[in-house]
């Protein structure tokens, strides 16, 4: 099993030698990056490309990626990481051509790119992006002229479901343009992208202002800037529109970048921002009309960053579904309402504000987990079908067709 690594090894004798040495200390010129690596007491240090990274010995032999430890064809860890000694250090190293070598107490041996460790370790990762994003505003955007994408071509052309793809990750919003005006069709361009998520509002909802079900959408009034399904533990990744028919007047469609207003409150208020990624609060949906009973409650703060590079990934803002606040002390209470308040400012500042008149034939994706939505109110009879997908669903198509996700 390490047949290919052992006669590398051999070929080279000067570096199965210096395998040994229990401590290295190797600069090294690779293509105008420098490589030094020198083995402390509880971690390697590496210096590489400008980055000094600090490695755990039990993760360095965690990640191993030979044929004993790692299943290249199906991406899966062979090796047990319960197994690993968590006294464990490496008894020699090396580097070679662009890579680390690390030979292990039991004389398995370790071969590590150096880009990828520097793309993996803590210290990369704090320096890198998740997901590049554009933010915006009402004026940004429209500056921008982003093109929707047209549905014959979306329908068959990859290149095409690519873009639109590129579009939704960096301004979390994209629209296709010419569908059908049926269900069918909106429950077709959605499948082109990705599953469909079922909720209890079925699969493909189709409603009007009859109030049908327990919720402010379906009536005639406006609705303020807000997330869907807040009310999940995960909340539905992407939410679809498609206006099939307004025989009326009104109902525009509001569309509110939550990050933006949010990197902004960051910026201003850092003590409301950090306040609001750790209370956290619950929504709530409580149903009982007709045959529908339902009892939904998530939990999560407003704001979710990740915490290695402090990156926003989520936004749960949604006043008419935020439940009791009775998770903390009423001095908290104040200052998260302070932080609220400030934050809702941003989001209602009119510049932020992006109108948009949805007609028949054009559908619109929205990122439930970033952009906002809401209408103003209308007049008449106005058919609103839609549907959601799973965030999980959308992003590993992205990433299907290279895009960072
Ligand atoms: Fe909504």
């Amino acid at each position: 099993m390490y047949s290919s690594f052992n006669r590398s090894l051999r070929a080279a004798p000067k570096h199965a030698q210096l395998l040994k040495r229990v401590k290295t200390h190797v600069p090294r010129a690779y293509k105008n990056q420098s490589a030094a690596v020198n083995l402390l007491d509880h971690c390697l240090e590496l210096h590489y490309n400008g980055t000094s990274m600090h490695l755990n010995y039990v993760w360095l032999r965690d990640h191993c990626r030979s044929d004993f430890s790692f299943n290249a064809k199906t991406n899966q860890r062979n090796l047990d990481s319960a197994s690993i000694d968590l006294g464990i250090r490496p008894v020699g190293t090396e580097l070679e051509d662009g890579h680390l070598l690390l030979r292990w107490p039991d004389d398995h041996v370790t071969r590590y790119n150096l880009s990828w460790l520097s793309e993996n370790s803590y210290e990369g990762k704090r320096k890198s992006t998740v997901q590049p994003r554009m933010l915006w505003n009402s004026e940004t955007y429209s500056k921008a002229n982003v093109l929707p994408a047209k549905w014959d071509k979306f329908m068959s052309c990859d290149s095409v479901l690519k873009q639109f793809l590129q579009n939704y990750l960096l301004y979390g919003i994209a629209f296709v343009q010419d569908v059908p005006a049926t269900v069918e069709a909106t429950e077709a361009v959605t499948n082109r992208v990705s599953l469909i998520r079922e909720t209890t509002y079925g699969r493909m909802w189709c409603f009007t202002s009859d109030f049908s079900r327990g919720d402010t959408a379906y009536s005639q009034l406006a609705l303020d800037r807000h997330t869907d399904t807040s009310y999940f533990h995960e909340p539905c990744g992407i939410q679809v529109f498609h206006c099939l028919k307004h025989e009326g007047t009104g109902g525009r469609t509001l569309l509110v970048d939550g990050f933006y207003a949010a990197e902004k409150l960051r910026e201003q208020s850092p003590d409301s921002f950090e306040l609001l990624t750790q209370i956290p609060i619950k929504h709530e949906y409580v149903e009982n009309t007709g045959d529908h009973r339902n009892h939904m409650r998530g939990i999560g703060p407003l704001l979710e960053v990740y915490p290695w590079n402090k990156e926003l990934y989520i936004i749960r803002y949604n006043n008419y579904d935020r439940s009791v606040i009775n998770t903390i002390p009423h001095n908290v209470v104040q200052s998260w309402y302070v932080a609220h308040r400030e934050l809702t400012r941003e989001l209602r500042n009119p510049e932020n504000e992006l109108w948009v008149k949805l007609s028949p034939g054009t559908v619109v994706f929205i990122d439930n987990w970033r952009v906002m939505h809401g209408r103003e109110s209308f007049t008449g009879l106005r058919q609103l079908c839609g549907c959601y997908l799973t965030r999980d669903d959308v992003l590993s198509k992205a990433r299907g067709f290279g895009l960072q996700a």
